[in-house]
C-alpha cells in the first residue's frame, strides 16, 4: 500500500464536501487502548474555521465508536470507491455487539501515523478533536426539523476536528 500526501488546500479537489458523504458514505474510525472501532457516516462538513482546516462529524451518543473518539481525541475519515456492502454492514452493526465487525466486513485495517484506516480506502483524513459539543434540541429554530431529524431525541455530538494530514491511498 502506498500513500500520497494531499495538500490540504487542494483537498476539495479530491473530496467534494457536498456530495462525497451522501453518495459514497465514509468511515469514522478511532483507536483507544489497543482496540479500533468504526462507524459508517453520511453527514460531515469540511472547511476552514479558527484558521484551521476542519472536518466536523456528527456522532449519536449511543455509538460505540464515540467512546473511542472521546478516549483518544482523534479520529480518521476514510473515503472509498465502492465497498458499499462493507460500509452498509459497518453502518448497521455495533462494535458493542460485534467486537470483530471490521474483520467481518471484509475490510482490512492498517495503521498510518499511528492512526487507523483501511487498505481498501481511497482517501483518508487524520483529525484531532478541537471541540466537541452535544447538539441541543432548544437550539433548533424550527422544532419540526429537530423532530424529523432526531425522532428518538438521540441528539448527536458534533466533533470539530482539525485535519492534520490527508492522504490518497494507492493500491
Ligand atoms: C449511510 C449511513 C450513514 C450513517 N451516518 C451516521 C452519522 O453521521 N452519525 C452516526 O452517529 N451514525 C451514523 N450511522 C449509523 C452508524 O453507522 C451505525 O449505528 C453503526 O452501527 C454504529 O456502530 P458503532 O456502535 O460500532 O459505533 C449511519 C449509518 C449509515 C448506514
Amino acid at each position: 500500500m502506498e500513500l500520497k500526501a494531499i495538500d490540504l488546500s487542494e483537498l476539495t479537489k479530491k473530496i467534494d464536501p457536498i456530495v462525497a458523504a451522501r453518495n459514497n458514505w465514509y468511515l469514522v474510525t478511532a483507536a483507544a487502548e489497543g482496540k479500533v472501532n468504526t462507524l459508517t457516516a453520511g453527514w460531515f462538513t469540511l472547511g476552514n474555521n479558527w484558521e484551521k482546516k476542519i472536518a466536523t462529524v456528527f456522532i449519536r451518543p449511543q455509538r460505540h465508536t464515540k467512546k473511542f473518539i472521546d478516549a483518544s481525541g482523534r479520529f480518521t475519515l476514510t473515503f472509498f470507491d465502492g465497498h458499499q456492502d462493507a460500509l452498509g454492514y459497518l453502518g448497521t452493526h455495533s462494535g458493542a455487539d460485534v467486537p470483530d465487525k471490521i474483520e467481518k466486513s471484509g475490510l482490512h485495517l492498517t495503521e498510518v501515523d499511528g492512526l487507523p484506516t483501511y487498505t481498501e480506502g481511497r482517501y483518508v483524513l487524520f483529525c484531532k478533536v478541537l471541540y466537541s459539543q452535544p447538539i441541543e434540541e432548544k437550539c433548533f429554530l424550527d422544532p419540526a426539523f429537530a423532530t424529523a431529524t432526531y425522532p428518538d431525541k438521540d441528539f448527536s455530538v458534533q466533533y470539530v476536528g482539525e485535519i492534520e494530514a490527508a492522504y490518497e491511498i494507492i493500491g
